[in-house]
């Protein structure tokens, strides 16, 4: 771990083992922490915070923002290759990661210098302004899907805004971040500034939620842990973002251009093995062009390379854990018996190691199947058939989830028309999945709340401070 500018063990000895999902081989093993090292962490970030990040210039916190982006650029193929080992994820993908979790510690590095209050027309004689503050210590819990890029999204914006730091990866992807961390006193953060802090949920990540010093929870994950993170907040009234994932719809419509459209489906569902919480796996295609994007749809599945992710011509590694494989071949089970199976639908044969699935295309799914209702997490598209506009508006937002969607057509008037009605935090239009440190990332309803990204991130760790300056020198005279 990383505690106060220091290695670290935790206080018990415990440790957990960390897998390479491709060979099923350990390939780390690491602190697993409890509540004792949580203190230690949370005590660190609170000096740290107190005594000088608080108030050190917004101009040199960028500066160590720059030189943290600069040490991923650096250290990229590095990086990368550890990312991939630990994820599974192909190479290719991994170094888009790495690219985007430099790009989001310059893009925070620059808004660090541009966090400003506002001055407030009251009418009496004075001034009023309203000014931005570091919440304080941050407690930060990220999923394994993006290890590296979601530590990027979740440490930049808080120290931009002069927040410090305790950020527990995922139990199955800790080791980006904790290579990362060897670079933290190098690029001048103050030791404590940024905590990273390994194990499990229950034992690290609830005692970090559960903590009197902290004041703000940021999480990425479940909406069942997101329901947790919420409860045990609320002791301390502490200020909690989630972003939950989803059961994203991703619309058809026959006047789009077909290739694309198909290859969009393709991307929308199964890049990153599907381990996407913005995945468009509820595929919803109008009818007259139905029969002929299921079919070509499965063709193209049937050709996605699937192997080890350090292999460069992989599409498709392996997913993150056995745990996962088990729960995403479960669904694969429950679909069998909702709809019909267009490609895949199991376990691959031709692997003797490794966590696969095989690209799986469900199709006459009902809207209703749990298949079409559940966040599977994995390589698996279930095509829903709509008649018109306001059909494909209606099963689009039966979900209790509401994180992402997206509308193909050349139709302009109807790309609007859809935009506007979907209820999702993030809308494409002809394209799914390209995303953007300058925009905001979020969602409606069960995915989740407050905005990651853009000028929305850094107001996630702000507290808002109302100033009033009286200008008028005579006695108040009122008692
Ligand atoms: P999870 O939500 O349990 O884990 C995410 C993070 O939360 C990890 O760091 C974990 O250690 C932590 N955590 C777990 N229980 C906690 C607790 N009680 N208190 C505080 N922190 C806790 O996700 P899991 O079990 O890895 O995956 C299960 C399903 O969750 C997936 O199949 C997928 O559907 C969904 N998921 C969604 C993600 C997203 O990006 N929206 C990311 C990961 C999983
Ligand atoms: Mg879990």
């Amino acid at each position: 771990m990383h505690i106060d500018g220091k290695a670290a063990k935790a206080a018990s000895g415990g440790t957990f083992d960390v897998y390479d999902p491709s060979t099923e081989q350990v390939i780390a093993t690491c602190p697993a922490a409890g509540a004792a090292d949580i203190d230690r962490a949370v005590l660190a970030a609170k000096r740290a915070f107190y005594e000088g990040w608080k108030t050190t210039a917004a101009q040199e916190r960028g500066r160590i923002l720059f030189r943290l982006a600069d040490r991923i650029r650096a250290r990229r193929g590095e990086l990368a290759e550890l990312e991939t080992r630990n994820s599974g994820k192909p190479i290719v993908e991994a170094e888009y990661d790495m690219d985007d979790a430099a790009t989001c510690f310059e893009y925070y590095g620059g808004l660090a210098t541009k966090i400003n209050g506002e001055v407030l027309p009251v009418p009496a004689d004075a001034i009023a302004f309203a000014m931005k503050e570091p919440m304080g210590v941050a407690g930060q819990i990220i999923p394994w899907n993006f290890p590296l890029l979601m530590a990027a999204w979740k440490i930049a914006p808080a120290l931009a805004a002069g927040c410090t730091v305790i950020l527990k990866p995922a139990e199955q992807t800790p080791l980006t971040i904790l290579k990362l961390a060897e670079d933290f006193e190098a690029v001048g953060l103050p030791a404590g500034v940024v905590n990273i802090v390994t194990g499990d949920g229950p034992g690290a990540g609830a005692a970090l939620v559960a903590h009197r010093d902290v004041r703000k929870i940021a999480f990425t994950g479940s909406a069942e842990v997101g329901r947790l993170i919420m409860r045990g907040a609320a002791d301390h009234l502490k200020r909690v973002s989630l972003e939950l994932g989803g059961k994203s719809p991703n619309i058809f419509f026959s006047d789009a251009d077909f290739e694309n459209a198909v290859d969009g489906a393709l991307f929308g569902t199964f890049i990153n093995q599907g381990e996407v919480c913005s995945a468009g796996s509820r595929v919803l295609v109008q009818k007259d062009i139905y029969k002929k994007f299921v079919d070509a749809a499965a063709a193209k599945a049937k050709t996605i390379k699937l192997g080890p992710g350090l292999d460069r011509d992989t599409k498709m590694g392996p997913l993150v854990s056995k745990e996962q494989r088990d729960r995403v071949a479960g669904y694969l089970k429950i679909g069998a018996g909702e709809a019909k199976v267009a490609a895949g639908g199991g376990v691959p044969r031709q692997f003797s190691t490794g966590w696969y699935v095989e690209p799986t295309i469900f199709y006459d799914v009902d809207n209703s199947a749990r298949i079409a209702q559940e966040e599977i997490f994995g390589p698996v598209m279930s095509i829903i058939p709509f008649t018109d506009e306001a059909d494909a508006i209606r099963i689009a937002n039966a979900t209790e989830y509401g994180l992402a969607a997206a509308v193909w057509t050349r139709d302009i008037f109807k790309a609007f028309r859809v935009v506007r009605s979907l209820e999702a935090g993030i809308v494409w239009v002809n394209h799914m999945q390209p995303t953007f440190v300058e925009a905001p990332w979020g969602g409606y309803k069960s995915s989740g709340f407050g905005r990651e990204l853009g000028h929305w991130g850094v107001e996630e760790y702000l507290e808002t401070k109302q100033v009033y300056i009286n200008l008028d020198e005579k006695p108040i005279g009122w008692y």
